[in-house]
């Protein structure tokens, strides 16, 4: 398994955020690592420091070419039988999916539902899904447990991870052996392709004397760092006992303010510049202002945090602020 036996698993989206640093885990681990990316928002940059590693191989594929994925999926799987498949590439700018839903409908549920046609195909029967506490809606101060119901997303792509963790639910009566869904919250650290601190940090460094915020900062959420986030999904990986596994995943506090973030980036690259604030509590269509995200299920599993929110925050913001200089 993910920390005894080495496996062959293929990481979808590899050249992200996410998928660059679970990639970095695996190999660790001694498992043979296969990755695939279109590098629409992944940089082959990310995977720099596992290009040498020979249990490490990738390939450029457009996931929603279903028979240019099923040639390269099938290549990889005769050189190393592939035995699971953690599926992390989807759109991860939600306003871009608000402006033209064609971009959740093909990057967030196509590339999901063509990973279930080639791995139903090729007998491949676990699959891991980086779903998103998007697929909740605006539920205001009601507590997003697992279980809670109807889901009612507020954004194109809650909507096409809704529908993904579907199609996935589907697939596990019929070919799949265990589906593992996990509900990530805002997820920070480095290499930062997208987010809320990297639109901060870099605007500032347009503009040294101000920054603007969209909304009114009073938007609260939590965030964790990616390396809890990835060692939550190994954890899962190997302690759920259930067919269908799915889990929120988060630091379980009350999260911070997107004016604590604008503050302390502001105290961490452009001390004295000053913070404009927009009108409003939602930062974009689509955006949830603030909800309350239970991670009982995942505590009672017997796993915690390194690093609650605010604590995740500042080390992200350090990283991106050191990425970013290091850009010039
Ligand atoms: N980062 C977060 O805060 C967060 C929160 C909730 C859920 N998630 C989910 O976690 C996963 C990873 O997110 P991330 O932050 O690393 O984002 P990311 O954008 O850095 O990574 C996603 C990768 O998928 C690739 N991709 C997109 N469409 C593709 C296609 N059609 N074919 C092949 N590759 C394609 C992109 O090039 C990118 O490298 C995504 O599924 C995202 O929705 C992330």
């Amino acid at each position: 398994m993910l920390g005894g036996t080495p496996i062959s698993i293929l990481i979808t989206g590899v050249a992200g955020f996410i998928g660059c640093n679970l990639a970095e885990v695996l190999l660790n681990r001694g498992n043979t690592v296969f990755g695939v990316d279109n590098l629409c928002r992944g940089r082959l940059d990310n995977l720099s420091g596992l290009s040498d590693n020979p249990h490490f191989s990738f390939s450029t594929v457009e996931m929603t070419n279903l028979t240019e994925y099923q040639e390269v999926f099938a290549a990889f799987h005769a050189r190393e039988p592939i035995t699971e498949v953690w599926h992390l590439a989807a759109n991860s700018d939600i306003p871009a999916g608000v402006y033209n839903a064609n971009v959740d409908l093909q990057d967030t549920f196509m590339t999901t539902f063509n990973t279930l046609e080639v791995m139903k195909e090729l007998g491949v029967k676990v699959l891991a899904f980086a779903s998103s506490s998007a697929i909740y809606g605006d539920l205001g101060e009601q507590l997003l447990v697992e279980n809670i119901g109807p889901l009612l997303p507020i954004s194109n792509y809650g909507a096409m991870k809704l529908a993904s963790e579907a199609a996935i639910s589907a697939a596990a009566e019929n070919n799949l052996h265990r589906a593992f869904i996990f509900r990530f919250p805002n997820v920070i650290g480095i290499p930062a392709t997208h987010g809320v601190m990297l639109d901060f940090v870099r605007k500032l460094k347009k503009t040294p004397d101000n920054l603007d915020v969209l909304g009114n900062g009073t938007q609260q959420k939590g965030y964790l760092h990616a390396e809890d986030l990835i060692d939550a999904m190994l954890f899962i990986r190997e302690h759920s006992e259930e067919k269908r596994s799915v889990f929120n995943i988060g630091a379980g506090d009350e999260g911070v303010t997107v004016r604590y973030i604008a503050e302390e980036i502001v105290q961490a690259t452009s001390t004295g510049a000053s913070i404009s604030y927009g009108e409003g509590d939602k930062g974009w269509v689509g955006d949830v202002p603030r909800f309350s995200y239970s991670v009982d299920k995942l505590k009672a599993l017997g796993w915690a945090p390194r690093l609650g929110s605010q604590d995740a925050v500042r080390k992200a913001i350090r990283q991106i602020v050191a990425q970013e200089a290091a850009k010039q």
